[in-house]
């Protein structure tokens, strides 16, 4: 799908790149010539996806940091300054998540996940965005929200309060900051299996229950939610900015439309209608 050095000479950061989504998304963007700047809390975590992104070519530095903290990420690029000279592109993905009835919750668990999503997210583009200002060398982010930044979702208040936060500081710094060069955009990605989301977010049985409700009938593929991350990011979508691009075969529009459950009618359902129809027309 894409020519072997798309990302070549592109520094991407990636916030909590060692897991799951992050490092699918490292992992592609390796092959296709970038190299790459992991952060999370867990070191070891962060080295051991580095040592698979080095065995695709790409030049990886790795660096601790609790993206709650401005201070820490504002290390993170100065790292970054040192060995690569900046960054080029910065991929909002660490966040934090737990399903739990709203009226238990205590108030430093919402503070927790805001923490994580909204000001971790706000403290990354910050720091990269206060470089590529001063530097004139435009720069571009990809923020990795959910279809329930709009919707809004029961059980998981804080994360969609942090969400909505998170694409509208996109859509807010898309204007503010395209006189800079710099592209925001954010990709909604519905369920792709992932260990800790799994962990954290999906009761025994729940799966199949999502299967019955995505039109595609299936969860999301790495690679899937990778390849639109990479086009995203490239320079063939210099003219995408302040945009959010869903990927959840169709999840969210199929609660949506008023008669969507009549994907269950039977052609006998259907034979009745045109039945119904004819007799009122006589
Ligand atoms: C209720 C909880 C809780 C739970 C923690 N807390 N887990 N409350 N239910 N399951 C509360 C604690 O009691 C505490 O409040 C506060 O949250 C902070 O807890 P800590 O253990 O100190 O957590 P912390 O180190 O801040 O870690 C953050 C975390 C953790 C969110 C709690 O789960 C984490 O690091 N997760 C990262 C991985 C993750 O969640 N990935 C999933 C992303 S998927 P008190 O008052 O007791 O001090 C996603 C979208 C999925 O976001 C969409 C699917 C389609
Ligand atoms: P994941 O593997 O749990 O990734 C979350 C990452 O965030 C971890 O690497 C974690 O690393 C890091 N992180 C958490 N708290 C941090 C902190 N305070 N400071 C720095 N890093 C921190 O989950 P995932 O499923 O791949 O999710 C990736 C992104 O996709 C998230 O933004 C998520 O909301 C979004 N998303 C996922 C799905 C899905 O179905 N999987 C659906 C919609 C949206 P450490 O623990 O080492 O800090």
């Amino acid at each position: 799908m894409f020519q072997k050095d798309l990302l070549k000479g592109k520094t991407v950061l990636i916030t909590g790149g060692g897991t799951g989504l992050g490092k699918s998304m490292g992992l592609r963007f390796a092959e296709l010539g970038a190299n790459l700047v992991l952060t999370s809390r867990r070191l070891p975590v962060l080295e051991e996806a580095a040592h698979e992104m080095e065995k695709k070519g790409a030049k990886v530095l790795v660096k601790a940091s609790d993206i709650r903290k401005y201070d820490e990420i504002e290390n993170v690029l100065t790292e970054a300054d040192k060995v690569f000279g900046g960054i080029n592109i910065l991929i909002n993905n660490a966040a934090g998540n737990f399903i739990s009835p709203t009226e238990l919750l205590s108030p430093n668990a919402f503070n927790s996940v805001v923490g994580i999503v909204l000001n971790g997210s706000f403290h990354a583009t910050l720091a990269a965005g206060r470089r590529w200002i001063n530097r004139q060398s435009g720069g571009r982010v990809l923020s990795i929200v959910t279809p329930y930044a709009w919707t809004g979702s029961a059980y998981v208040v804080p994360s969609a309060c942090a969400k909505a936060g998170v694409l509208a500081m996109t859509r807010s710094l898309a204007v503010e900051w395209g006189k800079y060069k710099i592209r925001l955009n954010a990709i909604a990605p519905g369920p792709f299996p992932t260990e800790q989301a799994w962990e954290n977010l999906v009761p025994e049985g729940f799966e199949e229950k999502w299967k019955k409700r995505i039109p595609l009938a299936r969860t999301g593929r790495h690679e899937e939610l990778a390849n639109l991350a990479t086009f995203l990011v490239s320079d063939f979508a210099d003219y995408i900015n302040g945009d959010c691009i869903t990927i959840d075969g169709g999840e969210w529009v199929s609660g949506a439309g008023e008669f969507n459950m009549l994907t269950e009618m039977t052609p006998e359902d259907w034979g009745k209608m045109a039945e119904r129809f004819s007799k009122n027309k006589k």
